[in-house]
């Protein structure tokens, strides 16, 4: 039996219970939980497009690596703080075969996830000069990041880029940049949640203002080659991966296997620094570190103190993966595009439905169908239409909390939208446009 739409009264009741007060904050968490409630008192299964996961499985040659290296007794050493030098050497291998940029070995350290990237870039970069505290995020983002300089006690300011893509992000920057505070920019491109892609243009005014006014610039890459309007997926061959590193020396990239090579579970990714960053010295980060480099500050104190590395057998799986990849024998781009085909078809859905893309555009072209999109519905705050939406058994996230102006925008996520799932999506959100006539 069909329950949609799901009696306001119940869905409220669980929220109480659940202490959800408002949609638009709600932690995807507490989605998650609101909704697994749902779905255990109707017994039904919700189209999930709240949580931004993997929905593809991990590649087998990484997972072989993993069980070989604990089969030779890799789980009773310590791996090196710096990270193993194969995946070392394949990272940096990576940066120059899939971007066109020569990042040495020494700079690119496996971090547990690409959280604990930007973590550490944080607490180091922040710390290079006392007049250059404060971070600014490149808005919309990802919520979590906020929570980093937040709770290391530092400040941060953001704004959203939607008013202000191509020549106009220059006055803009310039705007905060005037005060001499900020330290670093933050990024994620392509981004989570609106899927927006960075052009070369945007990119190369960011890396100028970072080198005109000492910034260090933290490009966000967990979506790697994930535009799928290109193919970035050939080793050493062009079109290569958009990057603030062509024209910044000023850069730590973030780097991360979870979505590229579905590898969330083992929590490894890494930070490439260039190799100028890495060599540079600061005299104010003795106030916080036993050196003034700043590699070795990443390495011998930030790192140490925090995990003192990854995790042994991660690293030879990513390695593993990343070698495949590097020789051309595993083209991950063509096994993550299954997302960008799904994409596609949830758009046309939502939109032969009344919706419209509230993030749609870089600059002149349209926005790659991927990972994410974000959608709205005329005359709804995106509040009302997650709780509408709900009702419907069909669960998003706000754009609220990712410092997004639009707050009549859902994120939606497709990683999650399996065949039979998009059927029972056309279904419900036929049924859920046809109730609002
Ligand atoms: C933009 C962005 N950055 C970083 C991460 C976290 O990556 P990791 O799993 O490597 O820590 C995510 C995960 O969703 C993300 O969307």
């Amino acid at each position: 039996m069909n329950p949609f739409p799901i009696d306001q009264q119940v869905i409220l009741q669980i929220r109480t219970e659940l202490g959800i007060k408002s949609l638009a904050q709600a932690t995807i968490r507490q989605i998650v939980h609101l909704v697994n409630r749902l779905q255990e008192m109707y017994d039904v299964q919700f189209v999930r497009t709240e949580m931004g996961v993997p929905g593809l499985p991990a590649p087998s040659l990484a997972i072989d690596a993993e069980i070989t290296g604990l089969t030779k007794g890799a789980a009773s050493v310590y791996p090196p703080i710096e990270g193993i030098q194969p995946l070392k050497k394949e990272l940096s291998r990576f940066a120059q075969l899939f971007m066109n940029v020569d990042i040495a070995p020494e700079g690119c350290i496996p971090t547990v996830g690409s959280m604990q990237s930007s973590f550490l870039a944080f607490l180091v970069a922040n710390r290079r000069d006392p007049a250059k505290d404060t971070t600014l995020f490149i808005d919309p983002g990802f919520p979590v990041h906020k929570r980093q300089p937040s709770i290391l006690g530092m400040k941060y300011e953001s704004f959203d880029i939607f008013e202000y893509r191509g020549d106009k992000l220059r006055a803009k920057l310039e705007s905060y940049l005037e005060k001499g505070n900020i330290s670093t920019f933050l990024y994620s491109n392509p981004n989570n949640p609106a899927w927006i892609c960075f052009t070369n243009k945007e990119l190369k005014i960011i890396g100028e203002l970072a080198d005109k006014n000492g910034v260090i610039v933290l490009e966000d890459l967990a979506y790697f080659g994930m535009d799928f309007r290109q193919d970035f997926g050939k080793p050493g061959l062009p079109p290569y991966q958009a990057s603030v590193a062509h024209y910044t020396k000023n850069y730590i990239l973030l780097f991360s296997s979870s979505k590229v090579f579905s590898y969330a579970g083992q929590r490894i990714g890494a930070m490439l620094i260039s190799d100028q960053l890495f060599h540079t010295h600061y005299p104010n980060l003795l106030n916080y570190f036993n050196t003034d480099k700043f590699g070795n500050a990443i390495l011998q104190d930030a790192m140490y103190c925090i995990s003192a590395g990854t995790a042994h057998t991660p690293q030879l799986g990513f390695a593993a993966i990343l070698k495949a990849v590097n020789d051309g024998d595993y083209d991950f781009v063509e096994v993550v595009s299954e997302y960008g085909r799904r994409a596609k078809v949830m758009k046309q859905i939502f939109v032969d439905n009344g919706f419209q893309l509230v993030y749609d555009r870089d600059e002149a072209q349209e926005l790659a169908d991927g990972f994410y999109f974000t959608i709205s519905y005329p005359g709804m705050s995106g509040e009302e239409l997650l709780s509408e939406l709900i009702r419907f058994g069909i669960s998003a996230i706000t754009l609220d909390t990712t410092g997004s102006t639009r707050n009549e925008g859902l994120r939606i996520c497709v990683s999650q939208a399996t065949d039979e799932r998009l059927a029972d999506l056309e279904s419900r959100i036929r049924l859920f446009a046809h109730a609002q006539i």
